[in-house]
């Protein structure tokens, strides 16, 4: 392997990032994107989706082609190699795959031939593709999975969070997609976008203060303010709240969209672990994965 992305987790502040809010996000080590090089007369991708020449890629992997053809322009050291990609993110899923595939192939070139990239050259690389799949993205996805680390968002800086709280978080997939890019459109052309994006807003202070501080009653809270301003700008579907009423009657203390929305992902607060595994065994259909609080960095 050459180079690798993790996925990523908004815990705070999706879509209010666009428009300027702060944001808390965290790395999630349990799905990653793995990425190898291989010397080749043409530049060529393998993936899921898609094998063969770069220059006839696939309308889905645009992001991407502009992204390889970015560094072999900029680095004359780079010679065409052959990319091929692993990742076991589920796609639009708000979990972050496609910022996570972007960090993998530049971390790939990266290590491959020694170009010396810094945190800044990888977040203008990672740009390239983002924007492409995004319409107007924050930066909050490539600043999380370059760092690598709990941090606090707000366009275009980030702050380091030490997180200190108890409790268990627990991923769960709706097995249904989204694009963030139409859920970004959707949230703009929303009438009552601003009051919602500003509520959204000034939930983060309240929530850093929670996650930092201990207090998973306050942090619950604040998801589920969170998820109400979400579900009042339409990102929200009869699926995700059928499964969050589940969650919900299952010991959740808080549940709430994560990423664009649309379809993708709900995160849940749970006390322990004992609470998250039984709404896991009880909602089984759904793919869920756990974090202890304690554990992230
Ligand atoms: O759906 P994801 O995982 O790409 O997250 C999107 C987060 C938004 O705030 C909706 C968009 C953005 O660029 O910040």
């Amino acid at each position: 392997m050459d180079g690798y992305g993790l996925a990523k987790i908004i815990l705070i502040g999706e879509h209010s990032v666009v428009y300027g809010h702060p944001a808390i996000a965290i790395p999630f080590h349990s799905l990653r994107s793995e990425v190898v090089l291989t010397p080749n007369p043409t530049f060529m991708v393998e993936s899921k989706y898609y094998n063969g020449p770069l220059d006839e890629a696939t309308h889905d992997l645009r992001g991407i082609v502009a992204l390889i053809r970015k560094i072999a322009k900029e680095y004359s050291n780079v010679p065409s190699v052959i990319v091929s990609i692993r990742s076991n993110i589920p796609e639009q899923s708000g979990l972050g795959s496609s910022a996570s595939v972007a960090k993998a192939i530049i971390h790939a070139f990266d290590s491959h031939f020694q170009l010396g990239l810094d945190n800044s050259a990888y977040f203008d690389l990672l740009s390239i593709s983002e924007n492409i799949y995004h319409e107007n993205a924050s930066g909050i996805d490539a600043t999380t999975v370059i760092n690598e680390r709990a941090l606090l968002y707000q366009k275009p800086h980030m702050t380091p969070i030490k997180v200190n709280l108890d409790g268990y978080l627990v991923v769960f997939h709706s097995k249904t997609k989204s694009t963030t890019r139409e859920a970004v459109m959707h949230v703009q052309a929303h009438p009552h976008r601003d009051i919602h994006i500003n509520g959204l807003g000034s939930i983060s202070a309240n929530a850093q203060w929670a996650l930092t501080n201990n207090n998973i009653d306050l942090l619950a809270a604040m998801f589920n303010a969170s998820h109400s301003h979400l579900k009042a700008l339409g990102i929200s579907t009869p699926v995700l709240e059928e499964l969050r009423d589940l969650i919900l009657a299952n010991g959740a203390l808080g549940v709430k969209i994560t990423g664009g929305g649309m379809g993708g992902s709900l995160i849940a607060l749970f006390a322990n672990e004992e609470s998250a595994t039984k709404a896991q065994k009880v909602l089984k259909d759904f793919p869920s994965w756990t974090i202890n609080i304690r554990d992230i960095k």
